[in-house]
């Protein structure tokens, strides 16, 4: 069932310009407006919302933080998130005038379902991103939104995650639409720069030889930094995560602007940083974030858009993405991490579709 790959997480990292298409397409009218199946809220269930609140774990969770960019900016309502197992415990703010939105792969995951138990006991309108249909998460929830990924085996998740923040750019842009808070440029921006990612990530995979070159160099580093800022910072966070539950390596992920706040002090020579810098309005700033790194010694390799060539004068080697919209980018920067992190726990000899201490989906506490 590996259908000639070596490992089920390599077979659905190639699986995903196919997941992202299905779940786009499924959801465009002939007209090309976004119909939302399993969402059944009115214009005035929408507009009646004060706040939405993400909610999720691990990879899922990272998908929220991108999901936060989106959903705030096309649909201007604020947005605030955390991890399930934080939420729970808090006593947050969420009423009727909520809507929390639980995001799962597996639609099993306990922290994750309890949340929503508990956000619903406090009267909140609750949509889930589910992958498993009729999971427990997707059962509780009164609007469900599925991913288009397939089954996924790999404990590392990949597909799941760039069909959630799909996800996530359509809930922004069918709320926005809605509310009749975004214009029909930037609507029919958006739309055709989503319905081009499944061919532009098919292009972006055909640099995974040269990947895997890049982490038969990289695989003895016992320590890795990922820096970016915006939505990078998000990829971030899921590239650390990814390398680290495959591959052991320690890796950290950290805003890039709060690296001289303390993290600086752990770079040295030859210190490993991975830069996303693919973000038009912040490359500047990732450019000197770079060079601060650089400064102490570190090695970069710099994830950027094609095109954007300056980085090559800091960065010791880049990684280039095919050129898009800066707030669709996740959708293609994770990919090379993905790619890089399989391939390193690969010459690590590391046991990748079953990391040891990990579980597909985490049904206890
Ligand atoms: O099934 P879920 O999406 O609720 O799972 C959440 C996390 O346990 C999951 O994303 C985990 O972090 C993955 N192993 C990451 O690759």
């Amino acid at each position: 069932e590996k259908e000639g790959y070596d490992h089920f997480m390599l077979k659905e990292i190639h699986e995903q310009p196919k997941g992202l298409y299905e779940t786009l397409n499924r959801r465009i009218e002939e007209d090309g407006s976004i119909k939302l199946d399993g969402i059944n809220m009115t214009k005035e269930d929408i507009e009646n919302f004060n706040k939405v609140f993400i909610v999720a774990c691990g990879t899922a969770y990272h998908a929220g933080l991108v999901g936060k960019f989106a959903i705030e900016s096309l649909a201007k309502i604020p947005v605030e998130i955390d991890v399930a197992s934080e939420f729970r415990y808090r006593d947050p703010f969420v009423d009727d005038k909520t809507l929390f939105i639980a995001i799962s792969q597996s639609g099993e995951t306990l922290d994750t379902l309890a949340a929503l138990r508990e956000a619903k006991r406090k009267g909140a309108r609750i949509l889930s991103v589910v992958n498993v249909v009729g999971s427990s998460v997707a059962r509780e929830s009164d609007d469900v939104f599925y991913t288009w990924a397939g089954p996924e085996i790999a404990v590392a998740s990949t597909k799941a995650y760039t069909t959630q923040l799909m996800c996530m750019y359509l809930i922004g842009l069918y709320m926005g639409r809605k509310k009749e808070v975004i214009s029909d440029e930037k609507y029919n921006q958006y739309m055709s720069e989503l319905q081009d990612i499944p061919d532009k990530l098919t292009e972006l995979l055909k640099s995974e030889s040269s990947i895997h070159d890049l982490a038969k160099e990289l695989y003895k580093k016992e320590q890795v930094f990922f820096i970016g800022r915006g939505a990078d910072a998000g990829v971030s966070y899921e590239g650390s995560l990814k390398l680290k539950e495959i591959s052991y390596i320690n890796s950290f992920a950290i805003a890039a602007g709060e690296l001289k706040h303390g993290t600086i002090a752990l770079i040295e020579k030859d210190t490993l940083v991975i830069a996303l810098a693919t973000q038009d309005k912040l490359y500047e700033k990732m450019l000197s974030n770079i060079q601060e790194v650089k400064a102490r010694g570190a090695y970069v390799i710099g994830i950027a858009k094609e095109g954007n060539k300056e980085i090559e004068k800091q960065a010791d080697r880049v990684i280039y993405i095919p050129d898009c919209m800066d707030e669709v980018s996740p959708l293609l920067s994770v990919v090379p991490l993905q790619i890089l992190a399989y391939y390193i726990a690969k010459e690590r000899g590391c046991d990748i579709d079953k990391p040891k201490n990990l579980a597909k989906s985490v049904t206890v506490e």
